[in-house]
């Protein structure tokens, strides 16, 4: 997990800024069930008008009512946006006519001058854990090396070529989250991009029995057979005596169970940043 410190964000940056002028296109992963905080906050700061392909991963994971809702959202910002599945593979396929499409006026006027049709160049940015090199592996479709958790990209470069049609930076952009939101942080730390120091299971815990009063009563219902209404103490005591635990601290770890149903997908196919849905 990195320790995101004022030196490593300004280092991530000034690599990040040092590389843009080689790429055509920057592919932002985002996590589709936190489209908005898993977003580097300076994002737009960083890659100022480099078009920008906004992939909303795991979208296996998320309510696909919401990652619609999101869709058209960064589309109305401007932006390309394609939710994807990189494990199964869902969308793979469209990211370079997506990319194609946005750099069309790029490419057109570069033939008008006589150059010759060339790649795509892209590069992948990202915060920890959103799903860069599972992207990178799948696009390469070969087990590409591991990607340590580095901020920023490393010094050595390569184009990896996927086909003719695009050329992927080796390594991608580490970029950190915005934590001074304390929602973000619980959002973050809820499907696992960030350890938290700061929250435990308990805070990060009670804030999501309060999303799933509001949010997806019937998946928790469902799973855990326990009422909403009842007080905190009643629902996770509930939770851990139907698996058998007894022990002194069962209120901490029924939170504990919960989270991890969360993020190995027991409960369902949850969005935690909410968007205005319309039709
Ligand atoms: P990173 O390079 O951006 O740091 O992320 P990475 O590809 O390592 O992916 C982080 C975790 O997310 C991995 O789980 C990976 O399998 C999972 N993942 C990536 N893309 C998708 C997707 O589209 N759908 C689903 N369902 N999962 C995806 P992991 O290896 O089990 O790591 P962890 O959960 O133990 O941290």
């Amino acid at each position: 997990m990195i320790q995101w410190f004022p030196g490593h964000m300004a280092k991530a940056k000034k690599e990040i800024v040092a590389i843009l002028p080689l790429v055509d296109i920057v592919f932002e992963l985002a996590d589709a069930r936190i489209p908005a905080s898993s977003q580097n906050p300076m994002l737009a700061e960083i890659i100022q008008k480099k078009p920008r392909l906004i992939l909303l991963t795991k979208c296996d994971m998320a309510d696909s009512t919401l990652t619609s809702a999101w869709e058209r959202y960064f589309q109305d910002s401007g932006f390309g946006v394609l939710a994807i599945d990189a494990i199964s593979g869902y969308n793979i396929k469209k990211i370079i006519p997506s990319a194609r499409e946005m750099l069309k006026d790029k490419f057109n006027k570069e033939r008008a001058l006589g150059m010759k049709v060339r790649p795509i160049r892209a590069m992948i940015l990202g915060i920890p854990n959103v799903g860069k090199s599972t992207l990178i592996n799948r696009l390469v479709q070969r087990r590409a090396a591991a990607v340590g958790n580095r901020p920023g990209v490393t010094r050595a470069q390569q184009w990896i070529r996927i086909n003719p049609n695009l050329e992927l930076l080796d390594t991608p952009g580490i970029l950190w989250p915005k934590f001074a939101d304390q929602t973000v942080a619980m959002h973050l730390a809820l499907t696992g991009a960030v350890k938290s120091e700061i929250l435990s299971f308990v805070d990060i815990g009670e804030y999501f029995l309060d999303f799933f009063r509001q949010y997806y009563s019937k998946l928790f219902i469902s799973r855990y057979k326990a009422d909403l209404n009842l007080p905190n103490s009643e629902i996770t005591a509930r939770i851990v005596a139907d698996r058998g635990i007894i022990q002194d601290d069962y209120y901490e770890k029924a939170f504990e169970i919960i989270i991890n149903d969360f993020q190995n997908m027991r409960i369902g196919r949850i969005t935690l940043d909410r968007i205005q849905i319309s039709q």
